[in-house]
């Protein structure tokens, strides 16, 4: 034997990929979620730059969103809605057999998130990695565990989407500070009756447009001709192009991933889509012929989350009883690198 394998038990299992019936039906069996108790509000933002609440509900729709403390880490928001979808499913962190986190704004470099969230949660037979798509970055973690699954190698993974985006904003700069929110959410994903479950998934990525939206951590030319001094890393963003094509992109996922499900537009009962301003939900509703009212929007209360904003929504949605089982929901995502996603899932 060339190496030693790990002991005879669920390490082994979830370690070298034991588990081997392969799965139809992979669904979200329960989901959590965590926001900062700090609310930083319109009018807060009033006081620190050139705004008003005003120009920020008209443009985005956002009122107030959550940051998270100086001592509050993204690892820290990971957990405790990873604890929260646990606690729901009712399963032991040790059946875990992988974890990914979605996130543009880990703690450090490394470790990644999920190798802290292992850590803290005891999640000891669990494969652990983070996934860097933005605002895409729940569907891209929530599909990429679903293969795993799918393949038979895994039997349950927990999905986290988690930010603390706030610490790579610029707070003097006026056209992004107001946008952006801390926030996480998590899902456990495992293998559901037949008739449920994960339908389709669709992915997107448009690396040459990359420079629409970017974190500038060291010294280079800005995307814009800004003069302006800024704090290292800060987010900078052409928010008008963005806008078409977060709305275009958007739109195009939902039909695809409906394409794929073999589902109708109009048997939709709920979306889910990313709140990075509700002007661009509202387009995206429009331009599919989708009622406004199916999207669930809590864009006013968080702002956008990036990765976590899907996530926070869906579990939001599922508490408030507008997602019940027997619906048909999509997910939908947008953000920068740019990438897309969506899925259909039959609840
Ligand atoms: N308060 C007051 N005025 C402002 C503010 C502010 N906070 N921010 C900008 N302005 C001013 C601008 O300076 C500009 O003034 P000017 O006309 O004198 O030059 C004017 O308001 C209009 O600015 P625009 O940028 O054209 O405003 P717009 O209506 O496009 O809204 C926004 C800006 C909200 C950013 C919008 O374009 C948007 O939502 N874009 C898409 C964002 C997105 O999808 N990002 C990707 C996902 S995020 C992720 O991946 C992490």
């Amino acid at each position: 034997m060339l190496f030693p394998l790990p002991p005879v038990g669920r390490a082994r299992e979830g370690g070298v990929g034991n588990f081997k019936q392969p799965m139809k039906n992979i669904g979200i069996i329960s989901v959590g979620y965590y926001v900062p108790e700090k609310v930083l509000s319109n009018t807060d933002l009033e006081k620190m730059v050139e705004t008003s609440d005003d120009w920020i509900m008209t443009r985005t729709g956002i009122r107030e969103r959550r940051i998270a403390g100086k001592t509050e880490r993204n690892s820290h928001l990971a957990i405790k809605a990873a604890r929260q979808a646990l606690d729901k499913a009712n399963i032991d962190p040790k059946d875990i057999d992988l974890i990914i986190v979605g996130t543009i704004s880990p703690d450090s470099n490394f470790p990644s998130v999920a190798c802290l969230v292992q850590k803290e949660l005891g999640a000891v037979n669990a494969a652990a990695f983070d996934i860097s798509a933005a605002c895409s970055g729940f569907l891209y973690s929530l599909i990429t565990a679903k293969q795993f699954l799918l393949s038979g190698m895994y039997k349950n993974a927990l999905v986290i989407a988690s930010e603390k985006i706030t610490s790579l904003i610029d707070w003097n700069d006026r056209s992004t500070c107001v946008l952006f929110g801390d926030g996480a959410g998590a899902a456990v994903i495992a293998p559901v009756d037949n008739g449920h479950g994960i339908i389709s998934d669709y992915l997107h990525a448009s690396g040459e447009s990359g420079n629409l939206m970017a974190v500038i951590a060291e010294d280079r030319e800005p995307l814009q001709q800004d003069t302006r001094m800024h704090i290292l890393p800060y987010v900078e963003m052409q928010g008008k192009e963005l806008f078409k094509i977060a709305v275009n992109s958007m739109a195009e996922a939902v039909e695809i991933a409906c394409r794929k499900a073999g589902v109708k537009l109009e048997d939709i009962d709920v979306v889910v889509p990313h709140q990075a301003n509700d002007r661009i939900i509202s387009a995206v509703a429009k331009k599919l012929e989708v009622p406004k009212e199916k999207f669930y929007i809590n864009i006013q209360r968080y702002g956008n989350m990036s990765a976590a904003s899907i996530a926070v929504a869906l579990c939001e949605a599922i508490n408030e009883g507008v997602i019940t089982k027997g619906k048909i929901v999509a997910l939908v995502a947008f953000g920068a690198g740019l990438t897309s996603a969506a899925n259909v899932v039959k609840w």
